[in-house]
Parts: C-alpha cells; structure tokens; sequence
C-alpha cells in the first residue's frame, strides 16, 4: 500500500478518471507524457517472451512494435524519437521532425516519408521487421552464416507506408529492447503522449485494423511496473479514450465576425481546429450559419495573417475552397472540436466542478456540462452556475470564455474572481487568451504566447508560497525526535599560503547546506536550479571558530549566500487546481498516520464524496554560501622546520538538536578532494579532513613541516662548521695557535648562524628544533675548544724527569686521538637522536 500511497499526481489522476467514467461511459486507460526530449521510457523483453522457437518459422516472420502517439503542434528539435527497438544485431528507430512528419531508420540509415502525425491527436503507428518472403539471391553462406534480409514496413492510422529500408540478421537471440523516446542521451524525444504500446509477433505487416486492440494488449501499467526504465520528465498517467482512432468530432459554430487570427485562436483554445476541404461533409454544409458565400475560414498553415494584403483559405457555402483577405471578418466559422476532451477550471473557487465537457445544444449552440455546474452561454454572455446552490459567475461578452478571465459574481459584482478555463493537458499551460503552450515554456525568459502572457507574473516572489503565519526566526524542523539534520558539503577552493611567524590560514570555503522546510512550498518551479532570496526564509546560523568550539570566532569575509531549490526530473509536482496561473507546487505525498506529520481532509469532489490527500509539503532547501575564513592555527611548531600539525576550523549549528549529516559519505572523518597547490610555504599540505559530530564539523588542515630548504640553508653549513671545528684536532699538536684558531672562528661563525637562525626563523618562546639543533652544536663545538686548550695544556705541561717527557705527549696524543673519536660519536648520537624527533618518532 505504501508505493502506491507515494504517488501523489498518480492519485489524483486516476481519480479524474474515476470522475471521467462517471460522467461518460469511457475506459481507463494508462497514457505516458513525455514531457520534453530529454524524457525517455524503456523496457526490456526476454528473449523467450517474444519469439517462438525457431523464429522465424513459417507462421511468424515479422517482429515489432505498435502504439498510440499524441504528439505536441510544436517540437522542441529537429529530429525527435517516438519509438525504439533493438536487438544486437539491428536497432529501428521512428521518429518525428519538427513539422511532425515521419521518419524511419534501420542502424544508421534513415529514411524520411511525406507522412505526417496528426499533432494533438492519437495516431496508430507500428513498424517492425519482417522476413523477406522470397529472397532472389540467397545471401552467401561463408559471409554471413545463416544470416537472413529483412525489410522493414511501417504502418501510419493501419494504412502501410513505403518504407525501402532493411537489414541482414543472424539470430534472433537476444532479449528485445523497446523505448518509448529515445534510447540515447544525446539524442531528443518527442514532446507528447503514448499509450497502447504494444510488442507483436506474426506474419507481414503487423497492424491491427482496430486500435482498441492496442489499447487492450497496452504494455503501460499504472503505476510502471518495475520493468519500465524511466528517465527524465515522463510520467504516467489515466485517461478515458473513447475512441483514439476515430474520434468523433463536434461541429461548433462561432458566431462572431472575426478575422483569420482571432477566430483561430478562438477555436485553437478550445481545443479545436478548422475544418479543412476533405472533412467539408454534407453535415458540415447543413450547419452552415451565414448567408454569405464564404462559409468558414479552413486550415492552410502556408500563410499567416500578417498586413491588411494577406488573404487566407476559406471554405465555400458551396463546396470548394476560395481565399479573402486575413483581416477581413467573417460571420461565422466552423470549428471541429474532438468528442470527449476535458476541460478544467483553475482558481480559487472550489464551489464549482473542477472538469467540464463540451455538449453541443439545440440550434447548434454549445455549452460546457459538469457533474453538478454547467457554463452557458446567453445574450449577456458566459454563465456559471451549479445545481447546488445559488452561486453565479458572469463573464460579459459572448466569447472568451476561455483562458483566464475576471468572472463577476451575478449578486456581488465587485468581487473578482480570476479563473482560468482551459482544455489544456498534463503537461501545458494556458496563455491568458486559453492558447496551451508547453509548461517548460512558461516564465522560461523568452514570449511565446500570442497575447504574451506567458512571461507574466514569474520570479521568486511567486516561486515561494508559505502561510501568513510562517515566521523565518522559527526552525523548520517538524520532527519531534530524530531526524533533524542540515545536510552539508563544503569543498576548499584555495588554500593560501600558511607562513609559520604569522601562523594563520585562509580559505576560500564553498559550502552548501540543504535542510528541509515543510512550511514553504514552490510554485511553477524549474527543472534544476531556483534561486530565490535567503532573507525570506529561515536559514541556518553557523558560527566558526578556529581550533575547536572554544577558539576564537572566525568572522567570514567577501561573503555570498544564495538560496535555491533544487527540482530534479523525478520531484513529480501536483497541479494546483485552485491557482490560476495553474501552478505546480513541488510536493511530497503526504498520508495520515505517517508520523502524524500529515493532515488528511476529506473533500467533497465533482459531487462524489472522495477522500483526497492534502499534502503537506516537505521540499529540501539549498543555501550555498562561499566565503573567505581566514583564522589562526595556533600551532605549537617546537618541532621546526620538522614535524605534522593540524590547523582546524570548526562550524558549529547554533539549533539545538540540529545535527550535521553529509550528503554524499558516512565516512568520518573523510578527505576533502583538493586540488590546488600543496606547498603552502612553510608547510606542506597533506590531506584536508573533515570530521562531524553532532552540531560540531570541524575542518581539518594536516600540514607537514617543509625542512629541505633548511636542510641546505642551516643544517648543512652548521654541520659543515662543525667538522671543520673537529678538524683542529688533525692538526699536529704543537700547533695551538692554528688549532686554537680554527676551532674557535667555527665556533664563532656557529653562533652567528645561530643568532641568525633565531631572528628569520619563527619566533617562539619555546625551543624549537633548530635552536636545539644550534644550541647541541656549539656545545660541541666548544668542548672541541676546550679539548684543544686541554690537549695544549698537557703538552706544555712542566715536567721534572726526562721519562715524563714523552709521557706527557703520548697523553696529549691521547686525548687528542680520544677527542678524534668522542667527537664523531657525539655528533653522530646528536644526529641520531635528532632524526628521530624529526620524524616524529619519538
Ligand atoms: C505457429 O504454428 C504453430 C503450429 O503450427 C503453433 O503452435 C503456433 O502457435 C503458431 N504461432 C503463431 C504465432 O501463430
Ligand atoms: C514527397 O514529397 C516530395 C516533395 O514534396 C516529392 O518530390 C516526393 O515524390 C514525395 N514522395 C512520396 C513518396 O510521396
Ligand atoms: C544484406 O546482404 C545482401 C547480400 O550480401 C546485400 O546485398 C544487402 O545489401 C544486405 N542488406 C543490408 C541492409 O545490409
Ligand atoms: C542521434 O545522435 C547521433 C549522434 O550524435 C546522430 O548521428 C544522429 O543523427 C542523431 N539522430 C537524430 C535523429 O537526430
Ligand atoms: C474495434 O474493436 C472494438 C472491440 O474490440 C469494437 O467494439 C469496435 O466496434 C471495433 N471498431 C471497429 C472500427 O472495428
Ligand atoms: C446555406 O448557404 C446556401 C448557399 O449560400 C444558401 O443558399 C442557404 O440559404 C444557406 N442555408 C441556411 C440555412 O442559411
Ligand atoms: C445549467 O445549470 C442550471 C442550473 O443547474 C440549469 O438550470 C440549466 O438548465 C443548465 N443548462 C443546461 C444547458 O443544461
Ligand atoms: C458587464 O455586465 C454588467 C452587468 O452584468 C454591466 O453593468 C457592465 O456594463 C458590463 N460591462 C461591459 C464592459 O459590457
Ligand atoms: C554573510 O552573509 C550572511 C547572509 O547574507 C550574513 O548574515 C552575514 O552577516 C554575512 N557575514 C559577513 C561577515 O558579512
Ligand atoms: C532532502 O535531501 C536528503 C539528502 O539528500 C534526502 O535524503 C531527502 O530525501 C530529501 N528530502 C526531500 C523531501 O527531497
Ligand atoms: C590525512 O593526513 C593525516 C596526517 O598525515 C593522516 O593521519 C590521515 O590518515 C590522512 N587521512 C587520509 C584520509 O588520508
């Protein structure tokens, strides 16, 4: 129960069905919209589904594909698809072209026909292939073995279409692939509806001579079954087709004197179209409404009124087809409406039926009948009114009834009550003047409509719909336990340079954050991106400190915040039947008894007591802000210019309760991808992480310490230093003087270095490496002074026997060949030792 309850325009539909079936005595059938080219519908067939064994056999020798097209007047590209299907071995394809006539292509080779659809009709098409009967020339066997020609046919309303197009087939071994649209990303579908789709197997050419057929063996379901694979804008929906094939039509009589234009769009907007010669019968001729000879303007695109000169086709009183200027008035026009269209009024007013149909009274006249309303014409004008009560509307003038109009309440005629009645479907708009145009083409930048109303009343302040009583200072978070998250990403532009004496970071941060509000609802949204300003809803506040929740508060500079609402092709939106702009509202379905967050009314609808869901609506909102944070690290560098540091910035929810949740990983702490430069001066950058927990997200900077450049700058010249300090003692040892000196210059030019070190490097009031470096090499340099002064001492050491003499030299050698060991030793544990803290080893 749970899936169906999830599909709200599903519902909704199906019970305009149900109505349907009330008030005339039609069948439900499934019907897809496709709603642009980008929408598409595919399914899959098994292999053993279709063929019988041995395909082809002598009873089946031709495979393909049936069904019921409606396409839109209007196309959005050149060359759409309509239907697929395909094998491994040969892909057929149907299409359309933006003037609506036929197209077939077997693989790569495309074949264009004269034919064209009827736009806004259902049309029964089928193509397919099938074995040629009597092949001259057997294909040769070590080409292709056992591989067979097949020629394509193609079938337009049952009659067949000369298509010379075919393919040589190996096997029918695969499963079969059958798409409504196209199969192809790159490539557009039609815009349009289709039902009856069919996959058949037989002999010949495989068009059922009655399109019920189609309708009985439709592979559409409602809901899609599993097996369907939708992409883009394509949704399902119910309708009561009488008769798809051959609808019949009503003749409607317009009587008013209009020019070309003006009459039809009249009769365009009411779903209809002027007749043209063939359909000029003997009951159209009856009905003829003037006295002049010109009885009706007639459809011939070919040209369209323009200046005072241009003159358009009308149909004779006495058969035939003559021309008068397009601006010249008619008495009368006939208009051709389809039997069973659905007309629907949108507004406010939910006194009145939802859903009328076209009734043709006496003396020709026309009216619009609901279950309990009805819309009449008189000499006033156009008149609302239900069996029910004793509510009136009235439109002055006695055309215009359709589109949006001021209808005036009979006993309270200042009230406006703006309306709109339109036999626009599922997926248009209707113009002001009831012209429908795409949906897509309302409020898209660009006029289409002919009274250019389509461009009207757009942008954010209509985008966004919320109570009076919403108050921005209030959370959103409806939820009483659980669920309350603000779904985060945040990627790092740039990091800057980190110089270790100013110890600060800066970041160029993008951050996006999206939560959900049941309070706002959106209206006639857009696929993709709807900006709208962040003052007029609540949005969250973030404080930033650096380090951790208690560091110091980081105020973020060159700050953009944008606020959005992201509409991707599956949000399905409910048409709001009481705006009359016709809005969708982006909705999720809500029932009752789901966390007590819906609310369910019973509503009385089209005078059947029907329970309908009222939606509480539960749209995710987006807020992007980018931002530049610049904050101390605070970093303890003692191990300098050695060793890892983390500089960190934490992001704090000041809602209670409200927690942090990413949208793209459960891992945690995970690694920001970042792709600048990673050598940020002093440090190199490692990884960036970011770590959440509860309101706490804390963005990590693992920096590691760059020494090469002290390597050559400070640790070699140092260390060189030393040795030449040590080398004194290869001096001969009578020398004090020589050795005195060297080992003492180094010493010297060791402090300097050091004195140096401490005034370019970071200062801090703690030891760092280097300085430790420096300060354990002077020691050594200095007990290598103090060996020498001790060596020297024991040579000029008096003596008083003879024998003590060369004692007292063989002990300064001694020393002085024990320094020359010690030293190396010392300088090697320094080294060792300093190694080890400078990997972090310890
Ligand atoms: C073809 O003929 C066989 C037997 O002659 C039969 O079993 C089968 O159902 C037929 N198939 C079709 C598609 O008519
Ligand atoms: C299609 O129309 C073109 C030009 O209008 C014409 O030359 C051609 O013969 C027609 N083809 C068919 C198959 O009717
Ligand atoms: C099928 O094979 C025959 C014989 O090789 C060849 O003449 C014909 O062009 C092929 N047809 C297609 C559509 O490839
Ligand atoms: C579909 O796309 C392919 C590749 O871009 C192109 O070659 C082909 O002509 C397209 N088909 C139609 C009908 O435009
Ligand atoms: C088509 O078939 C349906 C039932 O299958 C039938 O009622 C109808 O009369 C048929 N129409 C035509 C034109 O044969
Ligand atoms: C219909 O038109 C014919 C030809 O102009 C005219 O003679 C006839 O009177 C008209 N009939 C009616 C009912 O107006
Ligand atoms: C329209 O409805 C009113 C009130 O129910 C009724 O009096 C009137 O006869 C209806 N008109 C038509 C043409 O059915
Ligand atoms: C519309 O009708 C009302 C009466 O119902 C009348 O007072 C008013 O003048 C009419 N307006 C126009 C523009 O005809
Ligand atoms: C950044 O922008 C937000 C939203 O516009 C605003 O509330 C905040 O005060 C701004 N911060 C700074 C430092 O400009
Ligand atoms: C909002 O976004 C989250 C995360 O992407 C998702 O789980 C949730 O279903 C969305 N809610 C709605 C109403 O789309
Ligand atoms: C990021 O770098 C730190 C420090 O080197 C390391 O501990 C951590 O494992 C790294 N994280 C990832 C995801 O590589």
């Amino acid at each position: 129960m749970e899936r169906y309850l999830g599909l709200p325009v599903r519902l909704l539909l199906a019970l305009i069905c149900v109505l349907a079936m009330v008030t005339s005595k039609g069948e439900c059938v499934v019907v897809v919209a496709v709603e642009n080219s980008l929408g598409s519908l595919c399914k899959t067939f098994p292999e053993d589904i279709i063929f019988p064994e041995g395909f082809p056999s002598k009873n089946a020798t031709s495979v393909g594909v049936c069904l019921l097209v409606k396409p839109e007047l209007t196309q959005s590209d050149s060359h759409s698809y309509i239907a697929s299907f395909r094998t491994t071995h040969v892909l057929v394809n149907v299409g359309i072209t933006s003037s609506i006539t036929l197209w077939l292509e077997v693989n790569t080779e495309r074949h264009h026909l004269n034919d064209s659809l009827k736009a806004e009709a259902w049309n029964m098409l089928c193509m397919g292939l099938s074995a040629a009967h009597d092949t001259p020339t057997p294909i040769p066997e070590e080409e292709h073995p056992h591989s067979k020609a097949y020629e394509m046919w193609a079938s337009l309303q049952g009659v067949t279409l000369d298509v010379s197009l075919g393919a040589n087939i190996t096997a029918w071994e695969e499963d079969v692939w059958v798409c409504v649209g196209t199969r192809t990303s790159w490539n557009a579908s039609f815009t349009g509806f289709v039902t009856g789709v069919t996959l058949r197997i037989g002999e010949r050419e495989l068009t059922p001579d009655n399109c019920s057929l189609l309708l009985d063996a439709n592979q559409l379901t409602m809901p899609l079954s599993e097996s369907w694979k939708t992409r883009g804008p394509v949704f399902a929906l119910e309708e009561d087709l009488l008769q798809p094939c051959d609808t019949p039509m009503f003749t409607l009589v317009l009587r008013e004197a209009w020019g070309y234009d003006k009459a039809l769009r009249w009769c365009r907007s009411l779903g209809g179209h002027f007749p043209i010669e063939k359909e000029v019968t003997a009951s159209l001729v009856i009905s003829n409404c003037t006295s002049e000879e010109h009885l009706s303007w007639t459809t011939d695109a070919s040209e369209i009124a323009g200046s005072y000169e241009a003159t358009c086709p009308v149909l004779l009183a006495g058969g035939g087809v003559g021309r008068r200027p397009c601006l010249s008035e008619l008495e009368c026009s006939l208009c051709l409406v389809p039997f069973g269209l659905r007309y629907t009024l949108f507004g406010p007013r939910t006194d009145f039926n939802r859903h009328y149909r076209l009734s043709e009274g006496q003396d020709g006249s026309f009216f619009f009948q609901g279950t309990t309303s009805n819309i009449t014409l008189s000499a006033a004008g156009w008149t609302l009114q239900s069996s029910l009560h004793r509510g009136k509307l009235h439109l002055n003038g006695s055309w215009g009834v359709m589109g949006r109009r001021d209808w005036r309440s009979v006993y309270n005629p200042q009230a406006s009550n703006i309306l709109t009645f339109t036999v626009c479907n599922a997926i248009q708009f209707a113009s002001n003047d009831g012209v429908c145009l795409r949906r897509s083409e309302r409020c898209d930048g660009y006029v289409q409509a002919p009274d250019k109303s389509d461009e009207k009343e757009c942008g954010s302040r209509r985008l966004l719909r919320m109570d009076e009583s919403y108050d921005s200072s209030v959370m959103p978070f409806i939820s009483v336990e659980g669920a309350r998250y603000i779904y985060y990403r945040l990627s790092v532009n740039v990091v800057k340079k980190i110089d270790a004496e100013e110890d600060s970071a800066t970041l160029e941060l993008a951050m996006t954050l999206k939560w959900e509000d049941g309070r706002v609802r959106f209206v006639d949204s857009k696929i993709f991106y709807n900006y709208f300003p962040c003052h007029l809803i609540w949005t969250p506040t973030i404080m930033m400190s650096a380090g951790n929740i208690n560091g110091p508060s980081v105020q973020p500079a060159a700050n953009i915040t944008m606020c959005y609402f992201f509409k991707g092709f599956k949000d399905r939106e409910e048409v709001q039947l009481d705006d009359h702009l016709m809005g969708e509202s982006c909705a999720e379905i809500g029932w009752v008894g789901r966390k007590g967050v819906k609310v369910l009314v019973g509503v009385r609808l089209e005078g059947i007591a029907l329970s309908r869901g009222r939606y509480v609506t539960r749209a995710n909102i987006s807020q992007s802000r980018n931002f530049l944070a610049s904050y101390p690290c605070m970093l303890r560098v003692s191990r300098y210019p050695f060793g890892r540091y983390m500089c960190k910035l934490t992001f704090v929810t000041m809602h209670h309760k409200v927690h942090w949740k990413s949208k793209d990983t459960n891992v945690n702490p995970h690694t920001i991808k970042y792709d600048g430069d990673h050598d940020l001066l002093d440090y190199r950058l490692e990884n960036i992480t970011l770590h959440v927990h509860d309101r706490v997200l804390t963005l990590t900077l693992h920096l590691i310490g760059q020494p090469d450049y002290h390597l050559i700058s400070n640790f070699l010249p140092s260390a060189l230093m030393f040795f030449i300090c040590y080398s004194s003692f290869y001096f001969p040892i009578a020398e004090f003087s020589g050795r005195m000196n060297v080992s003492l210059t180094s010493l010297v030019v060791l402090l300097a270095f050091f004195s140096q070190a401490t005034n370019s490097y970071v200062k801090t009031p703690y030891y760092k490496l280097i300085d430790v470096w420096y300060v354990l090499l002077l020691l050594l340099c200095c007990l290598v002074v103090i060996a020498n002064g001790i060596v020297n001492s024991l040579r000029v050491q008096r003596v008083t026997a003879h024998s003590n003499l060369a004692k007292k030299v063989l002990r300064a050698k001694r020393l002085n060949n024990g320094c020359k060991i010690v030293m190396p030793i010392l300088f090697g544990l320094l080294v060792f030792v300093f190694v080890l803290f400078a990997t972090d080893t310890i």
